[in-house]
């Protein structure tokens, strides 16, 4: 029989996301509400090892649903991959007569969360946190749309002086692996191509763009680029553009982690706020090993096994608008 739950722990991991403070505000909320005593572990599996947990109450989760980062902090955590790691964890776990887990994070979180499910007898259940949107199983992660419009509004900006002076602008944007937040950036900035890692002709397709009259019809463009694109990145393929057409006034941007902060948006404090209930629910009806995601809108719980696989599609035909959007 399932051991009954009444103290639960909730930590953010991996990299910060817009949306992870409305997420732990949600679960803590909702603990309180189903009579549960809510712990907050600090900076992730780090704080889980060196035993920093605290203590959190409704008061302490006021006003953060509208701020960036985290108020747990984050970290990668090196420790929690051995052996060793995960004991003393799951020991500080068991002194504090933790039941249950919430785990805030992305694909190396989960990845962590499985191998210590295999080991130890804790619930953990998931929720999606990272502007990657790389997590199999669920629609959006939590920060995605924000980060999606955080790039968005910074290439417009960049698109005003691309224009004053006739420039073809590389911007690189964040993704890790993935090709997400470049597609949606890019598609909802209007450039003029988007280079993704999931779609291996993408310098040819840019040259063939570049080649075939983007200059009679253009005088200034914008090249959104994955960074886990396989040309080297936005310098790269900038420097090949520049000795292929020497006649381009070509300029690089890499928004960086500006990415990752700034208030989250309402779709990401509203799915933060649904999956943050749930997770506690799930854990109440005996849910472990799972992360609750969304599909069409939906609350839905799926295996961190599949979770983690690495093998989510991007839209191919969001992907395909760009050939008629640039026409
Ligand atoms: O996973 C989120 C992310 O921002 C990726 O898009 C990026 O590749 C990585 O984290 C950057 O990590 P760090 O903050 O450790 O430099």
């Amino acid at each position: 029989m399932q051991k009954e739950i009444k103290k639960i722990a909730v930590f953010t991991s991996g990299g910060d996301a817009p949306g992870m403070n409305a997420a732990i505000r949600a679960v803590v909320r909702a603990g309180l509400y189903n009579h549960l005593e809510v712990f907050g572990i600090m900076r992730g599996y780090e704080g889980l090892i060196d035993n920093s947990f605290k203590t959190l109450n409704s008061k302490m989760v006021s006003n953060i649903i509208q701020q960036g980062g985290t108020i747990l902090k984050s970290a990668r955590s090196k420790l929690f991959m051995t052996k060793e790691g995960r004991k003393i964890a799951y020991n500080n776990l068991k002194e504090k007569g933790i039941d249950a887990v919430v785990a805030i994070g992305g694909n190396g979180t989960f990845t962590g969360a499985k191998v210590f499910q295999e080991e130890y007898n804790i619930p953990f259940v998931g929720i999606p946190g990272t502007i990657d949107n790389d997590l199999c199983g669920t629609d959006y992660t939590i920060g995605y749309d924000t980060a999606i419009n955080t790039a968005m509004q910074a290439i417009d900006k960049i698109r005003d002086t691309a224009n004053a002076h006739n420039r073809l602008f590389f911007v690189e944007v964040m993704g890790r692996d993935a090709g997400f937040l470049a597609l949606r950036s890019g598609i909802s900035s209007g450039a003029e191509a988007v280079l993704l890692p999931e779609i291996s002709t993408h310098l040819q397709n840019l040259h063939l763009y570049l080649e075939t009259g983007f200059k009679e019809k253009k005088s200034s463009g914008i090249i959104v680029i994955a960074e886990g694109e396989e040309e080297g990145g936005a310098y790269e393929i900038a420097k090949k553009v520049r000795t292929d057409f020497e006649d381009y006034d070509v300029r690089v941007t890499i928004l960086g982690h500006v990415q990752r902060g700034g208030s989250p948006s309402a779709f990401d404090r509203v799915t933060a706020s649904k999956l943050g209930v749930a997770a506690v629910e799930a854990l109440l009806l005996g849910e472990n090993d799972v992360m609750l995601g969304t599909k069409c809108g939906k609350v839905v719980s799926v295996p961190f096994s599949t979770v983690i696989r690495k093998d989510k599609k991007i839209d191919q035909k969001l992907y395909d608008l760009l050939t008629v959007l640039n026409y």
